[in-house]
């Protein structure tokens, strides 16, 4: 079958390859860049599995009917199904997601491919793909919900926890190709987990077709949760620093009841990276009208979260002559190259609002600064020069630098 692919990011890149272990599948994306790198197998984001099948497809050690291109003929001409992989950044000013890449998306497929099975990948708005089979007058358009962590983006659709899409149940045909399009993501997964057992005692991926408002509200609330989690963490952590008291120590008997789990709860100075920031502030505004007080608090204590972290720095050089603050990585997670909506961005807003310098060491950072902060790759001189060394999460590198480091990662994980 051939299948089409829009966009060649962390979503859209992970699925392509993904479905090209079975299908004939076009990646396609605007930036020449990305699609050159692609054809010469390299990958154009730092993810393990994803290098790998590139690299073995070129090989010959693990063929892939993959292609990527510019061209969106060649790539939606023929498809029987088009997935759309491309941005929804949060726009400020509409306080709403901005799906017009989403939408310049749809309007190549159906130029090429007028009746393609358009499966939408990106995170949206809850209620959007409703609005557009009304607005475009066509009902081929689905929409599903996407998982994965950047970093592990091919190994978390090889490994994945559910596969989701949604379809109007009122349209057996839309139902039914739903249905298809999940089969064939299981069908790319790793062969052993179809013999998996899951917490709950079913065998293999759980696989589900719901309603397409119902699926695009999975993904927010999904990410919702998990952005409430480590907003919860953090709070705690603000709590017992504020009152002297050990935070591992708490979390740790926190955690021992098995409802609440100990993972996912190491502090940090905020959430951040790409889709929690803009996804949880997408799901506020889906509320309009609809009674909540729990989705606004998790927007505003994350806000609370960085004052609480730059009043903390500040306090460290209190009486420092000129201090300079040295932020160790403008990175969300340790082992990525990814600094979008990194929540150490909001920190340094504020240090540098207060007329606190700024030097950044971000060896990824090919840039003679960073919003007006010097960036350096020069470890020992960054440490040498730095008044504090302020990490979001903790590095090796850091050992020799002791008192210097200030960092809220005390189990040492992402
Ligand atoms: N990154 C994640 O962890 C993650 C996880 C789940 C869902 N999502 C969602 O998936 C979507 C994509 O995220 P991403 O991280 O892969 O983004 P990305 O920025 O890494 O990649 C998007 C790609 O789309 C390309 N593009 C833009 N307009 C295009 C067009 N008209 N046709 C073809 N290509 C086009 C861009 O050049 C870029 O390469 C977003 O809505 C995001 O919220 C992301």
């Amino acid at each position: 079958m051939k299948i089409a692919v829009a966009g060649t990011g962390y979503v859209g890149l992970s699925v392509a390859l993904l479905l090209s272990q079975h299908n004939e599948v076009h990646a396609l994306d605007i930036v020449p860049e990305k699609v050159e790198l692609l054809n010469n197998a390299k990958s154009p984001i730092v993810d393990a599995e994803i290098t790998d099948f590139l690299q073995e497809n070129a090989s010959g050690e693990r063929p892939l009917d993959f292609h990527a291109t510019l061209d969106p003929e060649q790539a939606y001409t023929g498809a029987e199904y088009a997935v759309i992989a491309t941005p929804t950044n949060y726009d400020p000013k509409k306080n709403y997601f901005d799906t017009s890449s989403v939408e310049a998306a749809i309007k190549a497929v159906r130029t090429y491919a007028p009746d393609a099975w358009i499966v939408i990948k990106s995170t949206i708005p809850v209620g959007y793909t409703q609005q557009l089979h009304e607005r475009l007058h066509d009902d081929r358009i689905l929409f599903s919900p996407e998982f994965l962590r950047e970093g592990h983006a091919l190994y978390d659709n090889l490994h994945p926890s559910r596969i989701v899409a949604g379809a109007p149940q009122d349209d057996p045909q839309a139902v039914e190709a739903a249905r298809t399009f999940v089969g064939l993501l299981a069908h790319g997964a790793a062969p052993e987990e179809t013999d998996r057992t899951n917490p709950d005692g079913t065998k293999g991926i759980p696989q589900l077709v719901v309603g397409l408002t119902e699926a695009e509200a999975i993904k927010l609330f999904a990410n919702t949760y998990l952005a409430l989690r480590v907003a919860y963490f953090n709070e705690l952590d603000t709590y017992a620093e504020s009152r002297g008291l050990d935070t591992k120590s708490i979390i740790s008997g926190v955690c021992l009841d098995p409802r609440i789990r100990n993972d996912y709860n190491n502090p940090s100075f905020g959430y951040g990276g790409y889709c929690l920031p803009k996804d949880t502030k997408q799901l506020l505004a889906n509320y309009d009208k609809v009674p909540q007080n729990l989705i606004e608090a998790i927007v505003a204590a994350n806000r609370t979260r960085k004052d609480f972290i730059a009043d903390e720095i500040m306090e460290r050089v209190e009486g420092v002559e000129n201090p300079v603050i040295g932020i160790y990585r403008l990175t969300m997670k340790s082992g990525s190259d990814n600094f979008r909506q990194s929540a150490i961005q909001g920190v340094m807003k504020r240090l540098k609002a207060k007329g606190l310098t700024v030097v950044v060491y971000e060896p990824t950072l090919d840039a003679p600064d960073f919003f007006g902060s010097k960036v350096t790759h020069d470890l020992a001189a960054f440490k040498a020069e730095s008044s504090v060394i302020v990490a979001n999460r903790w590095n090796a590198d850091l050992a020799d630098a002791g008192e210097k480091v200030f960092t809220r990662d005390l189990f040492r994980r992402d």
